[in-house]
This record gives structure tokens, C-alpha cells and sequence, in this order.
């Protein structure tokens, strides 16, 4: 799974072969340069998932729920699933938390809405976490990350995202559930793995330290941009 904001990119990781393309709430991050994803609304998940919809033909479109867009009612927490769905044609929705959000993702799943369950350090709780940092490092935590992913799964979660986790604990977790794991920063033994396109490519600058570049990007835009600059500074200007 790769998270994809536009068509462009989406169009060449669906032609690379990626299984799924997460519309993530990163977005706020990557694309907007904010510090933390809590200022992404509903209207910029469903632009962007239109346009990674445009831009795929064969990769799982999911779309992250943003800060809010759900647990405040359950009638609004449909309304905002269904507009992802409806709106953006995403396939899946994405909702950061366990057993809290529990009877959330079962009302979805009951409506038809496949959920995609997201545990472990959880941006939207980037103020009650203290910081982007790794989660379940105690005993107490350990076990209440099994309990919450054993709750999403009972609710009727497609899969859990485990991000930043210890890497035993993503394998405890990824043997108990029969749903799928994707890890991020959660070392190798999930079921599958996620990354930023934008850190998989080397263009942003504060990557988290477990986001592996697979390409330096940003030194072949900064090179390209400064050869067209030289090329215009070389050619003399008509008349
Ligand atoms: O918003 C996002 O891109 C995510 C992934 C990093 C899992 O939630």
C-alpha cells in the first residue's frame, strides 16, 4: 500500500503494481505543510481521492477519514463514509483507533462500507500521544493493542494498518488476527507494509526515521530545475 494525493502519482504506482492506494490524511503533512494532520477536512479527502480514483485502473483506492469526520455522531460518521464512497468512488475508508471506534466501523460494515482499521501511533492523537514517537513500549500498552486490534477485527474491519509499533508486537498482533496487518515502522512480519510516496521517493525532508527511501528524488528535481534555469539564462532573448 502506498499513500497517493494525486492522479499523477497514482497513475504510475498503479502501473508499478501497488495492491492499494491510501488517499491518507498525511495529505496535511506532505502536500499542505502543516505539522500535523488535524487540519485536513472531508472536502480535501474527497478532492484528492478523486483524483487518485482518475489516476488508478487497478489498485484498491482507500480514503482516510479525517480528524473528526467521525465518532461525533454516528448519523454524520455515515454521511462522511458515504461521501468517499459516493463522491471520490474510493472503495474503503480508513479510521485511526481500536476498541473506542469499535461501533463506529460496525455501523459502517453493517451499511456496506469496508473499513480499514488504523492502531499504534495514531497522528489524529498526536496531542494526547505527546509527539510522533513509538507506541506499546510497555507491558500495559502491549496488551491494550491487542485488545484494540482484536476489537476491530470483531467489528468487522478489513484490515489494520499498525503503525510504529515494536516489530514482536506486530507479530503477535499478525498471528492473532486472521484479518490482515499492514505495517509502517513496524518492522517486517505483517502481512503486508505501507509507505508515503512522498518518503518511498526521497522527496520530503523530515521523513520519519523507519520510512525507507527507495529513489532520491529531490536531487533530480532540484537538478532538473536548475538545468532549465541555466538553459533559459543561456538563450538570448528574441529581438
Ligand atoms: O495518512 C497516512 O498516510 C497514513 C499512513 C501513513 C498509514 O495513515
Amino acid at each position: 500500500m502506498v499513500a497517493a494525493y494525486d492522479a499523477t502519482m497514482a497513475r504510475l504506482f498503479d502501473r508499478a503494481g501497488v495492491d492499494a492506494l491510501l488517499v491518507g490524511d498525511s495529505l496535511g503533512m506532505v502536500i499542505l505543510g502543516a505539522n500535523n494532520t488535524l487540519q485536513v477536512t472531508m472536502d480535501d479527502i474527497v478532492r484528492h481521492a478523486k483524483a487518485v480514483r482518475r489516476g488508478t485502473t487497478r489498485a484498491l483506492v482507500v480514503a482516510d477519514m479525517p480528524f473528526l469526520s467521525y465518532g461525533v455522531s454516528l448519523e454524520e460518521t455515515v454521511r462522511n463514509a458515504g461521501r468517499l464512497l459516493q463522491e471520490a468512488e474510493a472503495s474503503a475508508v480508513k479510521i485511526e483507533g481500536g476498541i473506542a471506534v469499535a461501533p463506529v466501523i460496525e455501523r459502517l460494515v453493517s451499511l456496506g462500507i469496508p473499513v480499514i482499521a488504523h492502531v499504534g501511533l495514531t497522528p489524529q492523537s498526536i496531542h494526547q500521544l505527546g509527539g510522533f514517537k513509538r507506541q506499546a513500549t510497555t507491558a500495559a500498552a502491549r496488551t491494550k493493542l491487542i485488545a484494540d486490534a482484536a476489537a476491530v477485527e470483531k467489528a468487522g474491519a478489513s484490515a489494520i494498518v499498525l503503525e510504529c509499533i515494536p516489530a514482536d508486537l506486530a507479530q503477535e498482533v499478525t498471528a492473532k488476527l486472521t484479518i490482515p496487518t499492514i505495517g509502517i515502522g513496524s518492522g517486517p512480519h505483517c502481512d503486508g507494509q505501507v509507505l508515503v510516496s512522498y518518503d518511498l521517493l526521497g522527496l520530503t525532508e523530515n521523513a520519519p526515521s523507519f520510512a525507507k527511501r527507495y529513489a532520491h528524488l529531490d536531487k533530480a528535481v532540484i537538478e532538473a530545475a536548475q538545468a532549465f534555469i541555466r538553459e533559459v539564462k543561456r538563450t538570448p532573448t528574441p529581438g
